[in-house]
């Protein structure tokens, strides 16, 4: 382990990882190591060739000299504790160093930097963006890696890597805790043995509310009640936020729903901590929650991180949507297409290019084409000669078939409630499929809800199936779905496969 002081000495190891083609890891840390710093290394270790962990007090972002004075430092005992951890280089520069004589640029985050933190510490945000855009300037890495403890700061370093159009990808790791639920932080080899004991009330608090979201409350003013009252139990403590908010602006949420945060800052003794919990399925694991806050953004390297995990979300949502489970359903084919079939048929999800929409066997499961790919039945047949294709393998290797509906109601025409609800779930289940061109959409249940809420056309603004279908059988066009790609893409309707005696004719000379 090389330990670097300067940022010549830095530059050139970063600079000889890459030349020769290694992926470089960077962990930024101000130091006074712990467990949390410890899982975000071990994740870089887990992902990339070469691993910097930075080590630097960055006065930038504190805005109380006695804050910054008291700022637990001890290089020597870090040094020490990431020795077993056999990382290649720490960067421990000297204030001189990184902002010498004359520095006077900053980076002045935007609106995800101004609430919570932002108001009680001004200008914390610039200071930690101003030295993570340096950092990640000196080292160059491939992936940088943050904790969840710090919501609020890897939405600001997000925002910033996005803005700026930084060539980095940012991991996010969960957040560690003590035995009793306490954070990992600096800061907590500050409290005494009464404060540290005190300080559980912030996890105690977030928990209160979690539990009460798991029970079905989902007004956020229950949420924020029940932690002021887990508060108002400790005296050592002085709560100074407590919110539950919008994972993407974190903008105070009404009503809470699966990825929304609560996060609260507290002072117990002299000591300012913080924490947040991601309110989501119960049981869903921490990976999944920050996935589930973060999810329609790439922050969480999830590919790399658990193969198919965003299916996995996917499914979880699906499985856990409450709109859904209030329609007359039986079993599920497509969450089980999401949990099994796709990592089992589709390795490389990068492969199909054209989705079929459509529902399959409403009735009976068993006849769901990826459950027995080689059974033949009526709709896998007219399904494949619609499509041009001889079998299942040479099926899966273009296409993939989704339905319209997560659920299969038992009605013949799905309600425009349950088609809305759906489209949420089939427009998160096509965006597993990077690089879908065509759709083809079969039967009338697929094509109200394709018009109605993927093209989000009004209800008089396109004709019905059957008049849209003559006199060829079939019909296409060219159309944008900018919240899926902002590819044009083809869309061909056709007569659903078991459709009375209407048959589409093949349009497998068009399926290029
Ligand atoms: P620091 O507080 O040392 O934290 C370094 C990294 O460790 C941050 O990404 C933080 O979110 C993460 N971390 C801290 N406690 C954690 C815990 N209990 N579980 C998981 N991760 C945890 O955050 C900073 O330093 C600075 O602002 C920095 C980004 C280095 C810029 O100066």
């Amino acid at each position: 382990m090389r330990v670097v002081k300067s940022i010549s000495e830095i530059h050139s190891l970063a600079r000889d990882a890459h030349a020769r083609g290694r992926s470089l890891a960077l962990v930024p840390t101000m130091g006074a190591l712990h467990e949390g710093h410890f899982s975000l290394i071990r994740q870089a270790k887990r992902q990339c060739d070469v691993v910097v962990v930075s080590i630097f007090v960055n006065p930038k972002q504190f805005n109380s000299p006695e804050d910054l004075t008291d700022y637990p430092r001890d290089l020597n005992r870090d040094l020490e504790l990431l020795e077993p951890l056999r990382i290649d280089a720490v960067f421990a520069p000297s204030e001189m160093e990184m902002y010498p004589e004359g520095f006077s640029t900053g980076v002045v985050p935007g609106e995800v930097a101004k609430p919570l933190e932002g108001e009680f510490r001004p200008g914390y945000f610039a200071g930690v963006a101003t030295v993570v855009l340096e950092l990640l300037n000196i080292i160059r890495p491939d992936l940088a890696y943050f904790g969840q403890k710090d919501f609020q700061q890897t939405l600001v370093v997000r925002r910033m890597v996005e803005d700026l159009n930084l060539d980095v990808r940012l991991v996010i790791c969960p957040t560690m805790r003590e035995a009793d639920g306490l954070a990992f932080s600096s800061r907590n080899s500050r409290l005494n043995p009464e404060e540290r004991k005190a300080a559980t009330v912030l996890y105690r608090s977030l928990c209160r509310a979690e539990k009460l979201a798991h029970g079905g409350e989902s007004l956020a003013s229950k949420l924020l009640k029940a932690i002021r009252e887990v508060f108002a139990g400790e005296p050592l403590a002085r709560l100074e936020y407590a919110a539950v908010v919008e994972p993407q602006n974190l903008k105070p949420a009404k009503r809470v729903i699966s990825g929304c945060v609560a996060l609260v800052a507290a002072r117990v003794g002299a000591v300012r901590l913080i924490d947040n919990l991601i309110l989501g399925p119960l049981g869903a694991a921490p990976e999944m929650l920050l996935q589930l806050a973060l999810t329609s953004w790439p922050i969480l390297d999830a590919g790399g991180l658990i193969p198919g995990f965003e299916t996995e979300t996917t499914r979880v949502k699906i499985a856990a949507c409450r709109e859904c489970a209030a329609i007359p359903t039986i079993l599920l084919p497509p969450r089980e297409f999401l949990s099994g079939y796709v990592k089992m048929y589709y390795p490389d999800r990068g492969a199909p290019r054209i989705a079929v929409i459509g529902r399959d066997a409403p009735l009976s499961p068993s006849t769901f084409l990826y459950r027995q790919p080689e059974t033949g039945n009526r709709f896998v047949a007219g399904l494949f000669d619609l499509l041009g294709v001889k079998s299942f393998t040479e099926f899966k290797q273009r296409f993939v078939l989704t339905d319209a509906l997560r659920c299969h109601s038992t009605a013949p025409h799905v309600a425009e409630k349950g088609l809305a609800y759906c489209s949420h779930h089939l427009r998160a289940e096509l965006k597993l499929f990077p690089n879908l061109h065509t759709f083809v959409v079969l039967g009338d249940d697929a094509y109200l809800q394709f018009q109605r809420h993927l093209l989000e056309r009004g209800p008089g603004g396109f004709k019905p199936l059957d008049e849209l279908l003559q006199p060829q059988g079939w019909a296409r066009e060219e159309v944008r779905i900018p919240t899926l790609t902002a590819r044009l893409l083809k869309v061909f309707y056709c007569y659903h496969p078991t459709f009375g005696y209407k048959r589409s004719p093949s349009i497998a000379p068009f399926l290029a």
